[in-house]
């Protein structure tokens, strides 16, 4: 089951609201409805669905709504339209009561401003939530104590806010979002007031902790590196509306319209696109076929080299027109005639430092996963489609193109 999952989620401000309604339904614009109805579009009929574990990016420029969208998903702010679930329960209809230790139990907040209480220590910080929600003193330390060691903070538990430097202080806003151990963690610019290379440190260990609790993560950012860097699914906004929602990669390639190019156009792709994007498919021959077979395949295909796989597609190595002939010539069988000095990558290494790969190499860049497992095959000319934007091939694009250059050695 889906954690969130929003439909036609709407907030305007200003007086009597609901009468803007229908207005959003007829397509007003933010402008007009301000001009002529003297109502502010916070979010504008916003539908999307939040899986578990999921890190769900909210981007968009200043005033485009995200703060107002991601308090209205714990009512922080009442909707003014429109229906959001949490875990199937639908939140808009929950008691004062109810929304009470849904707001305790599920979520936890990190904000960008540290809201630090500079006369609390460290872990009374942490616990400062617990507190409100009546835990026995003994029970919140603990459970803040175990909140300060995933952010890496044990033995700073009794220092002052004021000893520590803005990184570690945003840790122990980050700790006390967790104490709770709550299922969803709202985060709003969290990382925004912090210097770059902390805050490039903070998204490194957002990462790891993700990886430890999978905690379902909405995070606010209004910038793209931030947003291409944590999350598994961004929704872009603009003027309330949810303009687009789609993977990292989906945003880069293939954006909506004309606003989330602008928004994307300065990426620099080789910092974002890994070799799973510019790969091709690999000619292989498995290794229980004679060299008479692979010189045939690589007719066949218009290739003039091979990877050698055993049946489960584990790499052996490359075998060259050349090679193969030889071995016919000698009578030796394809794994006696094996280059198995070739340069691999991982699928998840990125596009700037496969160039440095291919810079030292005039062959192919071999692409495997766990195992050793052949996944695909990289080339030079591959690699500068993809930063140059065009989509090239989905993996596994097989096109006769493709083959022969991937495997061509000189
Ligand atoms: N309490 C409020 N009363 C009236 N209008 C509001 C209120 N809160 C927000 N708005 C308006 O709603 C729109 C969305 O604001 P919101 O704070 O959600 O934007 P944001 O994307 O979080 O911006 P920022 O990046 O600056 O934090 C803006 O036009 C804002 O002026
Ligand atoms: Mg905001």
């Amino acid at each position: 089951m889906a954690m969130i999952e929003a439909k036609g989620l709407t907030k305007l401000f200003g007086q009597d609201a609901k009468r803007g309604m229908p207005l959003l339904k007829q397509g007003w614009t933010k402008e007009k409805l301000l001009a002529e109805a003297k109502l502010t579009i916070g979010v504008n009929q916003a539908d999307f669905t939040i899986e578990e574990g999921q890190i769900f990016v909210i981007m968009g420029l200043s005033g485009s709504g995200k703060s107002t969208l991601v308090r209205l998903l714990n009512r922080l702010i009442e909707p003014t339209g429109g229906t959001l679930l949490f875990q199937g329960q639908d939140v808009t209809k929950m008691s004062p009561e109810k929304l009470r230790q849904f707001r305790r139990k599920n979520i936890g907040m990190v904000f960008q401003k540290f809201a630090l209480f500079p006369h609390r220590t460290v872990i009374q910080n942490v616990e400062y939530g617990l507190e409100v929600q009546g835990i026995a003193k003994k029970e919140r330390r603990e459970m803040a104590m175990r909140s300060l060691e995933l952010v890496g903070l044990k033995g700073w538990e009794n220092s002052y806010p004021d000893q520590l430097s803005g990184g570690m202080q945003q840790r122990v806003g980050l700790a006390r979002g967790l104490a709770s151990d709550p299922d969803i963690l709202l985060m709003d610019e969290a990382f925004s007031a912090l210097d770059p290379l902390i805050r490039k440190d903070m998204q490194d260990e957002l990462l790891e902790l993700q990886s430890k609790m999978k905690k379902t993560i909405v995070f606010i950012t209004h910038d793209l590196d931030e947003a291409l860097r944590i999350g598994d699914v961004i929704a872009l906004m603009k003027d309330g509306s949810i303009v687009q929602i789609g993977t990292p990669e989906d945003i880069l390639m293939q954006p909506a319209n004309r606003y989330v190019e602008r928004f994307v156009e300065d990426v620099d792709l080789s910092k974002v696109l890994t070799a799973s994007h510019a790969m091709d498919k690999a000619e292989t021959v498995t290794t229980d076929r004679g060299p008479r077979v692979a010189l045939q395949f690589m007719r066949d295909r218009g290739v003039s080299s091979l990877y050698v796989v055993d049946k489960s597609m584990h790499l052996l190595g490359l075998v060259s027109a050349e090679d193969a002939s030889r071995a016919v010539k000698e009578n030796l069988k394809l794994v006696d005639v094996l280059q198995t000095d070739i340069p691999t990558t991982h699928p998840d290494t990125l596009l700037n430092e496969l160039f440095e790969l291919m810079g030292n190499s005039r062959l192919p860049v071999a692409v495997i996963g766990d195992n050793r497992r052949l996944k695909g095959v990289v080339i030079k000319g591959a690699v500068l489609a993809a930063l140059a934007g065009g989509s090239n091939g989905d993996n596994g694009d097989n096109s006769p193109q493709n083959g022969g250059a991937a495997h061509g050695t000189a």
